[in-house]
C-alpha cells in the first residue's frame, strides 16, 4: 500500500500518474449517499461505523478516485464538550450552547478521546476492511481555529465577528480554548491512525479570514500542537481556504502536504510554500458545473502548473457542492488520470 500513487505523492516520490480525490466526495450530490441518508439522520450515520464505512467505500467505487476519506465530520469532536451540536436539515450545523464568555470556556467538559470518539476508530477499521487495500484511507479532523469559530459563532459565519472579538478581548481564554481543542485534535488524529488511517488531513477551512499577524499570534502555535508528532506516523495534509497570505505560516505550523484553494494559481502557491513540501488542489468546486470539455481543459491547466513535479495531489480547492453532476466528477477523475499518465 505504501506504493499507492496517493501515498507516493504525499512523500513527493514519483507516481505513475497524478493521484486525485475530492474533499467531501461522499455527500448529497450522490444518489447512493441520499439513499443511505433516508435510513439515518446525519449524526446517526456518523455514529454508525458500518454505515459510515459503506458510504466511504461507495464513493471510491463510484468515482474511481485514488484515496478514500473516512465518513465523519469535523464537528464530531465538539459533541462530547456538551455545547449542543445539532445538524438541522437545510441549515447546516448549530451549537445551542455556544462559547460567548471566558466562563463558557471553563464550562466545556474535557473528555477522554478514546472513550468518546472510539466509534470513529471503528468506522476506520470497517472502511479499511471494505477497501481491501484498493486505495489508502484518509482520517481527518478540524483545526483548532475552525472548530473554535463554530463553538463561538454557534454555527457557520460570514465575517467571524464574534470569533475575532473573543480573540481580541479575551486572549487568555482564547488560548485556553485553542489549547484544549489542539489536545483533543491531536489525540483524535492519533486514534484514527492507530485504527488504520494511512494519511491525516487537518481542515482549517475558515482560517483565511485572518491576517498573517493574527494567524501567527492566535492560531499557529495551536495548529502546530494539533499536528505535533503526527508526520512520524502518517503523511499529514494541512488544508485551508482563502490562505493566499498564510501559506508560509501554515507550512511552519506543519504538514507534509499543503492544501490550496482556487483563488491563486497552483504554481504561485507551490513556490510560496516551497517545493520541499507536497501540494494538494486546486480546482474551483463550481468548475464541476461546467461542461466536461471545459472541466478537462481546466484540469489540464492545473496539471500544467504542477509541471510534472513529484508531490502534487489533484483535488478541488474546497469541498464538492450538493447538486454537482456525478458524471462530471467522473469526467474530472478520468481526465486527471489520462492527462497525467507518465
Ligand atoms: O469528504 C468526505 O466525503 C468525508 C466526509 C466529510 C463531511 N464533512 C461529511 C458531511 C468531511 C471531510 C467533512 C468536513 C467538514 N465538515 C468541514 C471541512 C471541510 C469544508 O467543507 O470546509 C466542515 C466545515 C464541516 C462542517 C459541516 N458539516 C458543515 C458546514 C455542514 C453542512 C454543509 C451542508 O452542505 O449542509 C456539514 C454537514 C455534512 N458533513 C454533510 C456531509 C456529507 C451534509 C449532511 C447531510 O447529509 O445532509
Amino acid at each position: 500500500m505504501s506504493s499507492a500513487p496517493f501515498l507516493l505523492a504525499c512523500r513527493r516520490q514519483p507516481a505513475p500518474f497524478t493521484p486525485v480525490w475530492l474533499m467531501r466526495q461522499a455527500g448529497r450530490y450522490m444518489a447512493e449517499y441520499r439513499a443511505v441518508r433516508e435510513r439515518y439522520g446525519f449524526l446517526e450515520l456518523c455514529h454508525h461505523p458500518q454505515a459510515a464505512a459503506e458510504v466511504t467505500v461507495t464513493a471510491v467505487e463510484r468515482l474511481g478516485v485514488d484515496a478514500a476519506i473516512i465518513f465523519a465530520d469535523i464537528l464530531l469532536i465538539l459533541e462530547p464538550l456538551d455545547a449542543g451540536l445539532q445538524f438541522i436539515a437545510g441549515d447546516g450545523p448549530t451549537l445551542t450552547r455556544p462559547v460567548r464568555t471566558p466562563e463558557d470556556v471553563g464550562r466545556l467538559r474535557d473528555y477522554d478521546v478514546a472513550d468518546a470518539l472510539g466509534y470513529v476508530g471503528e468506522s476506520v477499521r470497517h472502511a479499511r476492511a471494505g477497501l481491501a487495500g484498493r486505495v489508502p484511507l484518509i482520517g481527518f479532523a478540524g483545526a483548532p481555529f475552525t472548530l473554535a469559530s463554530y463553538l463561538i459563532e454557534g454555527g457557520g459565519s460570514r465575517q467571524y465577528v464574534r470569533t475575532k472579538s473573543f480573540m481580541y478581548h479575551h486572549p487568555g481564554a482564547w488560548h485556553d480554548l485553542l489549547a484544549l481543542l489542539a489536545r483533543l485534535v491531536n489525540a483524535y488524529l492519533r486514534l484514527q491512525a492507530a485504527a488504520g488511517a494511512e494519511a491525516l488531513q487537518l481542515f482549517d477551512s475558515w482560517v483565511g479570514c485572518l491576517g498573517p499577524d493574527d494567524y501567527r499570534t492566535f492560531v499557529l502555535p495551536h495548529s502546530r500542537a494539533a499536528l505535533d508528532g503526527l508526520s512520524a506516523i502518517a503523511p499529514v495534509i494541512h488544508f485551508g481556504t482563502g490562505t493566499g497570505g498564510l501559506l508560509r505560516l501554515m507550512r511552519e505550523a506543519g504538514g507534509d502536504v499543503i492544501g490550496v484553494d482556487w483563488r491563486l494559481d497552483l504554481d504561485t502557491a507551490w513556490s510560496t510554500i516551497g517545493h520541499d513540501r507536497a501540494v494538494q488542489g486546486n480546482l474551483d468546486p463550481i468548475a464541476l458545473f461546467a461542461s466536461p470539455a471545459d472541466i478537462r481543459r481546466r484540469a489540464a491547466a492545473i496539471l500544467a502548473q504542477a509541471a510534472g513535479r513529484d508531490g502534487h495531489i489533484f483535488n478541488l480547492g474546497h469541498g464538492i457542492l450538493p447538486h454537482t453532476p456525478v458524471d462530471h466528477v467522473r469526467a474530472l477523475v478520468d481526465a486527471v488520470h489520462e492527462l497525467s499518465a507518465r
